[in-house]
């Protein structure tokens, strides 16, 4: 086998790092059409956070009430707070019924209407007619959409002979002669052995950054890896500051309950009994945008109006529905709430309270999930060789703020835009330049940071990565979380940054006890806290409220001034802007408007 550095080689058309559905997706595209295709994932592919999405996808099928893909786009736009890029959500949009089918074709067992079509539920921030009444647009496996999706993929990719690296973690991302990313450095977790994968073109699918905050919805990988190199890389990540709280975690554990519960009638209650939604969305209530719903449910615990002996949670009541419904369409809440809350949800209400969701930057990548390298080059070019998708991207669909059910649609959508463009830039140009040797010794050298061992007595001295990893969880919820002003804001900066200071002293154990999860931890832990300070900066310095990201102390959306996308850049302490894309593909674009529920 080839080596460099001493280091094995292996060449492939396509590299597909992560194994989620973004990058299933993506696989299964380059495998079908006769690519030799490579995915490398930290965990069992199937693993993958995508298995753990409840409610459903998007798609206007008109199945259950009137829908059209125009509306889907008008809800889009308005739920991204006017921040979203008009073209991609064009695109999305009019995409999301092939997809679907596509789906259906791969063998998802969808849930059913009587009539045998696939049944969609109402889900927050939808309407008919472009802001009329509630849409039913979400398409669900009852509340295990994104488990019977990964399944899916992960048969037809096995049967289309997709290479899978299971349980490998990768560095870094490495370049060519000509300045293009050709692969990747990753490591074998089982063995602690690097491997040079050498790719004419290489996608990130490594999902968002949950682990940011302490309490989360979000599986302990998702650490923002991909974000991480291509901060190393020198490219910049996107709207960072705008980070979803999903307004239904298990109080006190973070756990998902779905919107489909709301969907399918579910309502919130405070201390009083009272369905408060009602005076914050008077038209939508529960199903409001979720920063909507996670603002009113601080708001209300904030004011003395919480539930429970410490007023510190509301209650989702679902006992109305009666136990045919959520045993049919909520199996997967009814478990979750009798195996860790004791609790059934067909008799008794379940306290919930917001939790971290999901990562509305990323990234920067065009429609073809191309990545740009925006701003400082003007104008705007894609980094050869390399694209992104899913969470991990920022294309922009989500703007400041995401729809419930448009994240699976994202990954389908932009998972197979990305291999299409891979395929025909593969077909056309399947060259390989000769691997940069300063970027495998930059990649080797940060590998080996975590690797070589260190002696007994110095590790004693040292940090431990585990308590900076929790501190820097803490340090975000304080610092960044639902409500943010520039004082809290400022002291978080400083506080990620004594954080990140501190890594410099930090070891992974004892030579005796070293295993190779140790130091995937540390490596996890260095992307973590590159996206913290990203996320942290970039909200310090937008002076608005918009979407997800609130600021006290400027509580109005400004778009005279703030209708833009932050870049951040590694080192920088102060972000660039670029402009948003209003102008749709083929249609008239939607112009920022009060954002009312
Ligand atoms: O509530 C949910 O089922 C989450 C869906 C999503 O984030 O898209």
């Amino acid at each position: 086998m080839q080596k460099i550095k001493g280091i094995p080689v292996r060449h492939f058309d396509a590299l597909i790092i992560g194994a989620g559905g973004g990058g299933l997706r993506a696989a299964l595209q380059l495998a079908s059409a006769n690519l030799n295709v490579a995915v490398v994932s930290k965990v069992f592919p199937t693993r993958s956070h995508t298995v753990a999405a409840q409610g459903g996808i998007n798609a206007a099928l008109a199945n259950v009430l009137p829908d059209d893909w125009h509306w889907h786009m008008f809800d889009t736009v308005k739920g991204s707070d006017y921040l979203g890029d008009q073209d991609a959500i064009e695109f999305m949009c009019r995409e999301a019924p092939r997809a679907v089918y596509e789906l259906e074709h791969f063998g998802i067992p969808f849930s059913r209407l009587k009539n045998g079509n696939i049944y969609q539920r109402k889900f927050g921030g939808q309407s008919q007619n472009f802001g009329g009444d509630q849409a039913a647009r979400t398409c669900a496996a009852a509340d295990r959409t994104g488990h019977a999706m990964l399944h899916s993929l992960y048969q037809k990719n096995l049967q289309a002979k997709t290479q899978f690296f299971d349980e490998y973690f990768s560095v870094d991302l490495l370049k060519n002669e000509a300045g293009g990313v050709q692969g990747a450095l990753v490591y074998s977790i089982e063995t602690g052995e690097p491997l040079i994968i050498n790719a004419g073109a290489t996608l990130l699918a490594t999902g968002g950054v949950g682990q940011l905050f302490r309490t989360s919805t979000n599986a302990l990988i998702n650490t923002g890896d991909g974000l991480g190199m291509v901060l190393r890389a020198g490219i910049p990540v996107q709207d960072m500051e705008f980070f979803q709280f999903h307004p239904t975690g298990i109080a006190g554990k973070g756990m998902l309950i779905t919107e489909g519960a709301r969907g399918e009638g579910g309502y919130l209650v405070n201390g009083a009994g009272e369905r408060f939604m009602e005076r914050y969305a008077p038209n939508a209530k529960d199903l409001a945008s979720r920063d909507v719903v996670s603002r009113a449910i601080y708001t209300e615990i904030k004011e003395g109006r919480g539930c429970g002996p410490n007023k510190d949670f509301v209650y989702l009541k679902l006992d109305h529905l009666g136990a045919d419904i959520i045993k049919s369409r909520l199996p997967g809440i009814r478990d979750m709430c009798l195996t860790f809350l004791g609790i059934d949800p067909i008799e008794k209400p379940i306290p919930v309270y917001p939790t971290a969701h999901y990562t509305m930057g990323g990234i920067p990548t065009d429609i073809n999930g191309r990545v740009v390298m925006p701003a400082k080059t003007s104008p705007e070019v894609c980094v050869e060789g390399l694209y992104a998708a899913g969470e991990a991207a920022c294309v922009s669909v989500h703007g400041a703020n995401r729809l419930g059910g448009n994240s699976l649609l994202d990954i389908l959508v932009f998972g197979r835009a990305a291999a299409d463009h891979m395929i025909s830039t593969l077909k056309t140009n399947n060259y390989q330049h000769n691997l940069d040797s300063d970027s495998i010794d930059k990649a080797i050298f940060h590998f080996q940071r975590w690797h070589n061992m260190t002696s007994h007595a110095e590790a004693i001295s040292a940090e431990s990565i585990m308590d900076l990893r929790n501190e820097l969880r803490r340090v975000m919820e304080e610092h960044c979380g639902v409500f943010r002003s520039k004082q809290i804001l400022a002291e978080g900066v400083d506080k990620v940054q004594a954080i990140i200071d501190r890594m410099d002293n930090a070891c992974i154990h004892d030579e005796s006890k070293v295993f190779n999860t140790a130091r995937v931890e540390a490596m996890e832990l260095e992307n973590l806290a590159e996206c913290a300070l990203a996320t942290i900066i970039s909200a310090l310095y937008r002076e608005e409220s918009r979407g997800a990201h609130s600021r006290v102390d400027f509580p109005e959306r400004d778009d005279k001034n703030w209708l833009k996308h932050s870049l951040y850049f590694k080192g920088e302490n102060q972000p660039e802007y670029k402009p948003v894309r209003t102008k749709p593909l083929t249609v008239d674009s939607f112009p920022p408007k009060d954002r009312t529920y």
